[in-house]
């Protein structure tokens, strides 16, 4: 116990409900005490409920559509859609490594400067790419084919494999209505993106020791929510209190789904500069695949109003994703670089943030948490609860 305004709810539930025991009706059977303050719970539940409702992508009018997310996974699987017929989507995010490649930096055609994000959860975001390039699920999806260091692909390759493969054909006329036959190369380019997003709306994690302790605060199940560790709950009240980490990592996802610098280096290698969001936002812009663009399937309710708005700061150089803290036991390496290999090295990396390190020229929100080792253990536990258990093959 760090002070003596800390509530021990528990126990303190103990003493009063003694006192009423019959008309209360809620007999306390442990003695253990939860560690936290009301202003502490009401900062936890923040974060949830989970799962969140399920969400339609407006601007990609086979989402939701279960024989585009069966064509989609087949494509995902598909090495014949990258130039030596080798490269997969899940070359890079293999499902039984959380969606990632397990290696620092990606390698496809040629090796790439960033780590692979997972796909865990991913349509929950609101911009694609470690650097937003995108604002929408589809829109991201067309990148690695086309990109000559990944897939290295042609619109002319994707429109031929929809075309003549009878199982991708048929599936094709029943999630979208017409005949590949009669698209031309850049549409099915872009369907194909749209079957591929449809089947990544259904990459989502279930419910986890956190979500269960979460829902009995909201609750007030105090005893409930004391099945949750010790040590994470201390971890938990560090995340929001002292360690500020819910400035940036908010909400179910753990993720203000904006951009910020975390004070890891940007170079990616002699005389390299990864220059982030900055360049992220000049390729949102530009890209003809953006919601301001004719592939939008509904203008009216995708508006891509936020894509007009975003502009090319100098403080969002160097600035990369705000990233989801959920299922992160599976995908590590970590950080936009792949640079920390374990959850306590992130730990480690911001007790110790070197302020010198943040290149964005806004206040940073961070300093140096300078945190025990019991504290160390006690966020990393905490984050750990964010993950369902990995079930071994
Ligand atoms: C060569 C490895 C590689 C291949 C192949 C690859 N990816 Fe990725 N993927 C990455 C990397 C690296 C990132 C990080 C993106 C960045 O900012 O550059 C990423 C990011 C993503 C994201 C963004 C996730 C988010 O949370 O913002 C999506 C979506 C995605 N990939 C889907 C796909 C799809 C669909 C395919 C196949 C068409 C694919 N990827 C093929 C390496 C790969
Ligand atoms: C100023 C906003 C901000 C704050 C505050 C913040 N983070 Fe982060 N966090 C980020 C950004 C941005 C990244 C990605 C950095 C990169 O890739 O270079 C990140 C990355 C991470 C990752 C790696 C996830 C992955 O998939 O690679 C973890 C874990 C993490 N943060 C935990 C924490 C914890 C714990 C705290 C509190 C001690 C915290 N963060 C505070 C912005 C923040």
């Amino acid at each position: 116990m760090k002070s003596a305004t800390r509530v021990w709810v528990l126990a303190a539930l103990v003493f009063v409900t003694m006192g009423d025991w019959a008309s209360n009706g809620r007999a306390a059977e442990t003695s253990s005490e939860l560690l936290l303050r009301d202003d502490e719970i009401a900062r936890i539940i923040r974060h949830g409920p989970w799962p969140p409702p399920r969400r339609v992508d407006a601007s990609n009018r086979v989402s939701g559509n279960m024989s585009a997310a069966e064509l989609g996974e087949l494509l995902f699987f598909d090495p014949r859609l990258s130039a030596n017929r080798q490269i997969a989507c899940s070359t890079c995010h293999d499902p039984k490594l959380g969606w990632t490649d397990g290696k620092a930096r990606a390698g496809g055609l040629e090796r790439l400067d960033r780590n692979t994000q997972s796909l865990f959860n991913v349509s929950g975001n609101r911009w694609f790419g470690l650097d937003g390039r995108n604002d929408t699920l589809w829109a991201h999806s067309i990148g690695p084919m086309l990109d000559s260091r990944e897939m290295g692909a042609t619109p002319d390759l994707v429109a031929k494999i929809l075309r003549e493969d009878q199982i991708l054909n048929e599936l094709y006329q029943t999630a979208f209505g017409v005949s590949a036959n009669d698209r031309d190369p850049l549409d099915l380019l872009v369907d194909a993106a749209k079957s591929l997003a449809a089947f990544q709306e259904t990459i989502t994690t279930g419910r986890t020791s956190f979500d269960i302790f979460r829902d009995a605060l909201e609750r007030e199940d105090y005893k409930a929510a004391n099945d949750y560790p010790e040590s994470a709950q201390r971890g938990a009240a560090l995340f929001v209190g002292r360690g500020r980490c819910n400035l940036c990592h908010i909400g179910a996802r753990f993720t203000n789904d904006e951009f910020d610098d975390a004070g890891v280096p940007y170079f990616t290698g002699p005389g390299g500069v990864d220059p982030g969001r900055f360049e992220g936002i000049r390729q949102l812009r530009a890209s003809p695949y953006n919601l301001l663009g004719r592939h939008n399937d509904s203008p009216e309710n995708a508006s891509g109003w936020a894509t007009a708005q975003v502009a090319q700061t100098h403080r969002t150089f160097g600035q990369f994703k705000v990233p989801s803290l959920r299922q992160l036991v599976q995908t590590a390496p970590y950080m936009h670089d792949g640079s920390l290999k374990t959850l306590q090295e992130v730990v480690d990396h911001y007790s110790n943030i070197d302020l010198d390190r943040i290149h964005s020229d806004a206040t940073p929100l961070l300093a140096p948490l300078n945190l025990t080792e019991q504290e160390r253990a006690d966020l990393v536990e905490f984050l750990k609860s964010l993950s369902t258990p990995v079930e071994a093959d």
